[in-house]
């Protein structure tokens, strides 16, 4: 398949691993890229940007495909080495950049200079249309279904897709909520050129996580995610556990005076514990909605092939089939 998200970033399918916090090291984005898709390294879960560098060169002796390293920009106080970040990223040669959070236009140029492509991942058509106009190369448009921060809008991406389409001239892939072909062909009918994937890559046999998050993926329906930190404006689609219920019953106890140490227990420092450990109740962990559409726990090959051929079919006979 062939749309301008492929040609873009130089990728045989037209399927991007989101960037995820201790979910994305290399075996899973060497995986997705030796598979035709695009990999993501998450750049922060490298707690220095020496040993991401170590990452990127990890990667590279997995795959000799294009692969990505995500950039997320956080409102912190204690901003992480993000010139030290950006430096190993442009050193270790990766020509694609997926930035989230805040703003990225300060790196955009030293990131142009370099030959980097830049995929910024919105929640909304404004935040989109900003990102097209200080320079990024396409945008992953995040719906309200998805897995991490979903913004305050909460609009979903059968709205929110569209309304991209109507208004961005650069291509953008859909994110959230994407499992399948199905979900392939419904992102492209809707104006994208491609999909973003997050909850449903951490349920492979390559994703570097326990098996028990796998599992809790695998028997958790579209019903099992909850919002937290809405108070904060910070707003987190998690799956539903004890440290869950926890946060939402601080949050209805202490309502808009709620500050982020009241949560922190739950929320901070806790991913080393649940994705390493398996730990499943040690605390708060993003997980989209989707975990409604997975069931099982394919190799990335298994899962890239069988979403690329379901689409295929989908658009050949089914939808062909209907206009005969
Ligand atoms: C466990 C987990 C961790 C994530 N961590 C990050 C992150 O650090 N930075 C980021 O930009 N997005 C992060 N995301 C969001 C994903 O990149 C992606 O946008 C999202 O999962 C798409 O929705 P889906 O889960 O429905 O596929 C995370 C998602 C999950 C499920």
């Amino acid at each position: 398949m062939k749309t301008r998200i492929t040609e873009l970033f130089g990728i045989q399918h037209p399927i991007i691993q989101g960037g995820m916090h201790y979910v994305g090291f290399a075996e899973l984005a060497a995986a997705v890229s030796n598979a035709g898709g695009l990999g993501i390294i998450t750049g922060l879960t490298q707690k220095t940007p020496e040993l991401l560098a170590k990452e990127i060169a990890r990667c590279r002796e997995m795959t000799d495909k294009p692969f990505g390293v995500n950039l997320t920009f956080l409102p912190a106080v204690n901003q992480p080495d993000y010139p030290g970040y950006v430096k190993a990223i442009i050193d270790g040669g990766v020509k694609v950049v997926e930035t989230a959070g805040n703003n990225p236009q300060q790196w955009l140029p030293v990131l142009k200079e370099a030959g980097i492509k830049v995929i910024h991942k919105c929640t909304s058509v404004r935040h989109a249309l900003k990102a097209e106009a200080i320079g990024c190369d396409a945008i992953s448009v995040d719906g309200f279904e998805c897995g991490g921060h979903p913004g305050e809008d909460d609009v979903p991406n059968f709205i929110l897709l569209p309304r991209a389409a109507e208004e961005l001239k650069i291509p953008f892939v859909a994110s959230g909520g994407m499992a399948d072909g199905r979900s392939l062909v419904a992102a492209l009918a809707l104006g994208a050129e491609g999909m973003n994937m997050g909850t449903r890559f951490m349920a492979t046999q390559e994703a570097p996580v326990h098996d028990n998050v796998k599992q809790a993926i695998v028997a958790a329906s579209e019903l099992d995610t909850r919002l937290i930190m809405r108070p904060l404006r910070n707003t987190e689609r998690v799956l539903t556990n004890p440290a869950t219920e926890r946060v939402l019953q601080k949050e209805r106890e202490l309502g808009s005076a709620i500050a982020f140490a009241d949560i922190a227990p739950e929320v901070a420092g806790v991913y080393p514990r649940i994705m390493q450990n398996g730990e499943m109740e040690a605390g708060v962990w993003s997980c989209g909605m989707v975990a409604g559409l997975i069931n099982d726990v394919p190799s990335v090959q298994q899962l890239i092939d069988s979403i690329m051929s379901q689409a295929e079919a989908l658009i050949a006979e089914r939808l062909a089939g209907m206009l005969r």
